[in-house]
């Protein structure tokens, strides 16, 4: 097995190992590699739908994605769709997937299936690093608060992606929970900034303008280069990342004779976390 550090903040690319055995053994050494780099990549990793989801379900009960209608045969994969002319693609902002639930998603397998020529990598922000190097004013002003994840406006974001569907029966829910903003890694126990620009509204307690104002700050520390790191995207490639310690924006860089003009597809699957503490 190699490993090759992608940044020095967090990610890996990881060669000789095969994602089709879904094994304890193997799925032991994934989430090693996985709890180390926050986020590790496989490259030439031809894996069906089937081998993707028994992968998954090593890490626990999948999820059925509340507003994306996921594939007819297999619910729990939803796939990522930029249609050629699209200059926007779902996820292109900094966030961590659902933390509007009250258990947002642990982990999530991303496995593509299509890639543009150019354009269409992937960010990753490591929230570890983000909390250790945050200034020490706001971490006194936020450590033992709260703040107010919301998915307001989810439902009908859908409708700006032509190529992403939403389910038969239109869900039109708001989902709003509380979190800590600084949660504990349930398996390594390091400190985790938890809020992101995409679904956190407001830090409890605060007025709405302190409030405004301190996470505009944060959301500029979370989206410091050093802090990340960037995955260019082949076929057949494959993402794992620990949705509770990293935050991810799909970069829409499609633009006329650069990128515009192909599609990028991609099959995501995610599995089940717990509620932060
Ligand atoms: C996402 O889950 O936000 C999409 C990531 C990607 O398509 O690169």
């Amino acid at each position: 097995m190699k490993v090759k550090l992608l940044s020095g903040a967090l990610g890996a690319e990881i060669s000789g190992i095969d994602l089709k055995d879904s094994s304890k053994e193997n799925y032991k050494k994934i989430n090693n590699l996985l709890l180390e780099h926050k986020v590790i990549f496989f490259r030439n990793q031809d894996i069906s739908h089937e081998e993707q989801i028994a992968l998954a379900q090593n890490w626990g009960p999948l999820e059925n994605h509340a507003y994306v209608k996921g594939l007819d045969k297999h619910p729990e994969i939803v796939r990522i769709v930029k249609t050629k002319e699209e200059k926007n693609q779902w996820g292109e902002n900094w966030h961590t997937d659902v933390s509007y639930n009250v258990k947002p998603t642990k982990a999530v397998i991303l496995k593509s299936i299509k890639i543009p020529p150019v354009g269409g990598d992937t960010c990753f922000s490591n929230m570890e690093l983000a909390w250790e190097t945050l200034d020490e004013s706001i971490k006194e002003k936020i450590k033992d608060k709260e703040a107010i994840h919301s998915s307001l406006g989810a439902e009908f974001f859908i409708d700006n992606y032509k190529g992403m569907t939403g389910h038969e029966k239109r869900n039109y829910d708001e989902y709003s929970n509380e979190h800590p903003i600084v949660r504990t890694h349930p398996e390594t126990a390091k400190k985790i900034l938890y809020v992101n620009w995409t679904y956190t509204k407001k830090i409890i307690g605060l007025e709405k303008e302190e409030s405004d104002e301190i996470l505009k700050k944060i959301f500029e520390h979370q989206a410091r280069l050093d802090l990340t790191c960037r995955f260019n995207w082949t076929e057949n490639a494959v993402a794992i990342w620990d949705n509770r310690s990293v935050l991810h924006y799909a970069i829409a860089d499609f633009y006329p004779g650069r990128g515009l003009g192909h599609e990028r597809i991609m099959d995501r699957i995610a599995i089940e976390g717990d509620q932060p503490h």
